[in-house]
């Protein structure tokens, strides 16, 4: 069985004091069923928050604002492509 996809939301100090709590919120209003909005601990990324990582695809987005949720919603958990104007660029460094 696969794992239940998650999109782990940082609301540690740094990505809140960037507007880290707006992002989780615009993904709790966009709700997309078989996937889980966790309001997570430091991801370890703090100079290029807001931090969203999205498991288990072991996607990083980097310094996400509230009006980028749309995009993640509806490219990346609805249609399964990453949108790669937003990748972290250490994680992904490829893309
Ligand atoms: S505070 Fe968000 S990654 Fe560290």
């Amino acid at each position: 069985m696969s794992s239940p996809r998650q999109v782990l939301v940082c609301q540690y100090v740094n990505c809140v004091a960037n507007g880290g709590a707006a992002v989780l919120q615009a993904f709790e209003a966009n709700p997309v069923e078989g996937v889980e909005i966790i309001a997570a601990e430091c991801q370890g990324q703090c100079s290029l928050g807001p931090t969203v990582r999205v498991l288990p695809d072991e996607i990083w987005y980097c310094r996400i604002k509230s009006e980028d949720v749309p995009l993640i919603v509806n490219q990346h958990l609805k249609q399964g492509q990453v949108v790669k104007p937003l990748l972290h660029p250490r994680m992904h460094p490829h893309f």
